[in-house]
């Protein structure tokens, strides 16, 4: 039976067993409407601390939007996310107020993720990835967590708190979850849900268009981006924001990567109102 607290003194008191027995404990940080990809997570984390308890938080973290984002427009589910810990054997559920995270409103110290917060997904979200880093870090701090699951959907999100884990000694085991995706290949968001049908039908463009650079990118950097624009031409109402390739770590590759070099792609564009992010992994000029 899933137990639920509101307060840090709620999450505290439940925690504490766990804590006095030196049991690992297993975090899945979220802002609610969950999916499958988010059972996933939790799912991931409970494969990490076996009999420890996994603990899921539900915070629609006001710091990491900016003005004139969807703070209003995004999904609030509790009821509906309940059922979904509950059935993926979750201990735990934090469900806090934005007083009780923020008591004195903004924090005035946050964290300063450097320079990646001001690329591809930063560079047009302003602030977002400071607002991120800073809640994540709190949360860590509340829950104490000895491993936490993020999705690799968000894959610069996912990046950015490994990296604050490893640079600010948080002691955090951060562990990346494989994308899930819906049959035609769409990867899951909680954003989905605001896709008209005609942009449903296309969103899937996207996961086609990094399929094909994989497949391209035997031929080198050049051939995968062309492979995925050709995708990406193909479709109708997709306003791409960027399509690039880089190392794993979010770095620029080498100006001629040797043959069986790893990289990401990573794209995100805009289908009406909706913005949709996606990546995967490929391999510089190996066939896969
Ligand atoms: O990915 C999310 O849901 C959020 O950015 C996170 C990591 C829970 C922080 O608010």
């Amino acid at each position: 039976m899933t137990e639920i607290a509101s307060t840090r003194a709620d999450l505290a008191k439940l925690l504490d067993p766990a804590r006095r027995d030196g049991a690992a404990i297993g975090f899945v940080p979220t802002m609610g409407a969950l999916h499958d990809g988010h059972a996933s997570l939790m799912r991931v984390a409970r494969a990490h601390v076996a009999d420890g308890p996994v603990v899921v938080s539900i915070f629609v973290n006001p710091l990491q939007f900016g003005a004139g984002e969807d703070l209003d427009r995004y999904p609030r589910t509790l009821e509906a996310d309940l059922d979904v810990c509950e059935r993926e054997g979750v201990d735990f559920v934090f469900a806090p107020s934005v007083d009780e995270v923020y008591p004195g409103g903004d924090p005035q110290v946050t964290v300063a993720p450097g320079p990646l917060a001001d690329v591809l997904e930063g560079a047009t979200r302003p602030g977002h990835f400071a607002g991120m880093l800073t809640v994540v870090a709190k949360l860590f701090g509340l829950v104490k967590p000895d491993v936490a699951v993020f999705g690799e959907k968000d894959y610069q999100q996912f990046a950015l708190i490994r990296r604050m884990s490893a640079d600010l000694c948080l002691g955090v085991d951060v562990v990346g979850a494989p994308t899930q995706r819906e049959p035609d290949g769409l990867a899951l968001s909680s954003r989905n849900r605001f896709l008209s049908p005609e942009q449903r039908a296309e969103a899937p463009t996207l996961s086609r268009a990094l399929h094909a650079a994989q497949l391209a990118a035997t031929s080198g950097v050049e051939a995968a981006l062309e492979a995925a624009h050709v995708e990406l031409r193909q479709a109708y109402g997709i306003d791409l924001d960027y399509l690039v390739i880089t190392d794993p770590a979010l770095a620029p590759l080498p100006e001629a990567p040797a043959p069986g070099t790893e990289a990401r792609i990573l794209v995100a564009a805009k289908l009406g109102n909706t913005r949709l992010i996606d990546n995967m992994s490929l391999t510089i000029g190996a066939p896969r």
